[in-house]
C-alpha cells in the first residue's frame, strides 16, 4: 500500500458487478477511499461491505447512469461523503447478445447505448466538471476488445466503439488541464458478463479461447489492476489510450 494515496477517492460505476467489485477492492488495496455505484444496491453494498472488511473505506449508492438527474445526485452525494475525485472507473455497461443487425429488437438496442455510451457520457460530463474543478484526475473507461474491433453482437460492439471515441476525444480535449482519460479493453473474463457467456454458451467456449493466444479467460483482478494502474503516477504521461487486457486477442 503506498501512502501517497491514502486520502484519494476512486468511484467506481458497476461496482457490484464481477469486474467492479474486482476494482473496488483493488483501488481499496492502493489506499483509495472507494465511492461505488450499481443499479443493483444490494450488490453494490455487498462489494463496499468487502473493502470495509479488508480494512479498506467504502460507500455504495444505487445510481442508474443513463440518467442525467442521477449521475449528477450521485457525485454531488460522493463529494459530500468523500470531498474529493481523484480517480473515476467508468465501468458499468450492459452486454447484448451476438443478434445479427437485422434482427436487432429496437428497445434492447436502446438499453445498451443508453448505458454504454449516454451514461458514461454523462459520467464523463460531470467527472470532467468537477476534476477540473479541483486540479486534475484520471477517468479510465471500461471498454472492450469490441471497442477496437468488430465482433457478431452489433449494438455492444457499437457501442464500446462509441466509447472508445468518448475516451480518445475527452483525452485530448483535457490533457492540457491535469486529466488523463484513458480505458482498458478487456478480452473475456471470467466473472460479470463474461462468466454469464462461459455459462450460458459452453459449446463457445473453445472456439473463443482459441481467439485469446493466453488460452485461458482473464480474471476480474487482471482488468482491475490494469485500470488501477492507468489512474497512478506510474501512468501518467499516457493519455487517451485504449489498453488491451487480453491475452493476446488484439495480437492477431
Ligand atoms: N466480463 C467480460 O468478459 C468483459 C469483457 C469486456 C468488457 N467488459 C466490460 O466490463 C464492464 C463490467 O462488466 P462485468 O463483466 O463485470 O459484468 P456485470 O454485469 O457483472 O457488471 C456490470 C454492472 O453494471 C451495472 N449496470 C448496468 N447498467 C447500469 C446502469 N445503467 N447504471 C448503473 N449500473 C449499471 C450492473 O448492474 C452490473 O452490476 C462492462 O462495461 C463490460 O462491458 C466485460
Amino acid at each position: 500500500m503506498t501512502d501517497t494515496t491514502a486520502t484519494r477517492v476512486a468511484l467506481i460505476t458497476g461496482g457490484g458487478g464481477g469486474i467492479g467489485r474486482a476494482a473496488c477492492l483493488e483501488f481499496a488495496r492502493k489506499g483509495y477511499r472507494i465511492a461505488l455505484c450499481d443499479l443493483d444496491l444490494e450488490r453494490a453494498e455487498s462489494s463496499a461491505q468487502a473493502v470495509r472488511a479488508a480494512g479498506g473505506e467504502a460507500q455504495a449508492w444505487l445510481c442508474d447512469i443513463g440518467e442525467s438527474a442521477q449521475v449528477q445526485a450521485l457525485l454531488a452525494a460522493v463529494r459530500a461523503r468523500f470531498g474529493r475525485l481523484d480517480a473515476a472507473f467508468n465501468n458499468a455497461g450492459q452486454s447484448a447478445l451476438r443478434t445479427p443487425l437485422a434482427e436487432i429488437d429496437e428497445a434492447d438496442w436502446q438499453r445498451v447505448m443508453r448505458t454504454n455510451i449516454d451514461g458514461n457520457f454523462l459520467l464523463m460530463k460531470y467527472q470532467i466538471r468537477w476534476m477540473l474543478e479541483q486540479g486534475g484526475g484520471c477517468i479510465v473507461n471500461n471498454c472492450s476488445v469490441f471497442g477496437l474491433g468488430g465482433s457478431l453482437s452489433a449494438a455492444y460492439t457499437t457501442s464500446k466503439h462509441a466509447l472508445a471515441g468518448l475516451t480518445k476525444s475527452a483525452a485530448l480535449s483535457y490533457a492540457g488541464r491535469g486529466i488523463r482519460v484513458n480505458a482498458v479493453c478487456p478480452g473475456l473474463i471470467d466473472a460479470g458478463m463474461g462468466a454469464r457467456f462461459i455459462e450460458r454458451s459452453p459449446e463457445q467456449l473453445d472456439a473463443t479461447l482459441a481467439l485469446h493466444p493466453a488460452g485461458r479467460a482473464g480474471s476480474a483482478e487482471e482488468v482491475a489492476q490494469a485500470a488501477v494502474w492507468l489512474c497512478s503516477d506510474e501512468a501518467r504521461y499516457i493519455h487517451g489510450h485504449l489498453l488491451a487486457v487480453d491475452g493476446g486477442y488484439g495480437a492477431r
